[in-house]
């Protein structure tokens, strides 16, 4: 599911045509027409899903109708690359345990929207990328891969954030692949990798 320009999910289906994910992706969810991850989604001719949430009362009611449009595709997996929305608590309980999310620093510093921003104004030597599951709280589930990312002297937001999107485009595949061939064991806040 994304918001955006869609670079991770790129990496995402390039590591999937290549086999390295033992899975394909089965569709791409977006809450913006205007995503430029649709487009890449049916590059790759895989199908590509708008659900607009104007039309929806509440978040609870638009996450009814993402889990809806999402069931006949019987996915093992939901990941988060760059969707920009907070999951209701149903959601997230539905796709316990199946839904991850890639975040821009290394977790707990810096959650939120403009994560690499902030660790560059804070003046941070080093930040990162996670991958975690998702849980009920927002930046906050189980971490599932980490990887630090230097900070530089004279490093602008546009240099740093190609710096974390180059360790992201990397990390995220090799992180799903992991969960989707069990090598993940869940217990408590604790992800032990065999
Ligand atoms: C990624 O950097 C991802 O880590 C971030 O949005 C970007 C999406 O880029 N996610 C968050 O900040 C979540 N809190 P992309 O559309 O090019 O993959």
């Amino acid at each position: 599911m994304c918001s955006g320009r869609g670079t991770n999910l790129q990496a995402i289906l390039d590591a999937a045509r290549r086999g390295r994910l033992g899975a394909r992706v089965a569709v791409v969810v977006s809450d913006r027409r205007r995503a430029y991850a649709l487009t890449r989604a049916r590059r790759a001719g895989v199908e590509a899903r708008v659900l607009d949430p104007r039309p929806y009362r509440s978040r609870a009611a638009y996450d009814r109708a993402l889990a809806r449009l999402l069931a006949p595709y019987r996915v093992r997996l939901v990941c988060l690359a760059g969707f920009m929305r907070i999951l209701s608590p149903g959601f997230v309980r539905r796709y316990a345990g199946r839904l991850l999310n890639i975040h821009p620093a290394l977790l707990p510093a810096f959650p939120g929207a403009r994560a690499v921003r902030d660790a560059l104004a804070w003046g941070a030597k080093v930040t990162g990328v996670t991958v975690h599951f998702v849980d009920a709280q927002v930046d906050h589930g189980p971490i599932i891969a980490q990887a630090a990312v230097p900070i530089r002297r004279g490093d602008t937001e546009a240099r740093l954030l190609a710096r974390v999107h180059r360790v992201e485009h990397r990390l995220y595949p090799e992180a799903i692949r992991l969960v989707l061939t069990g090598r993940t064991r869940l217990a408590g806040r604790r992800v032990t990798v065999r």
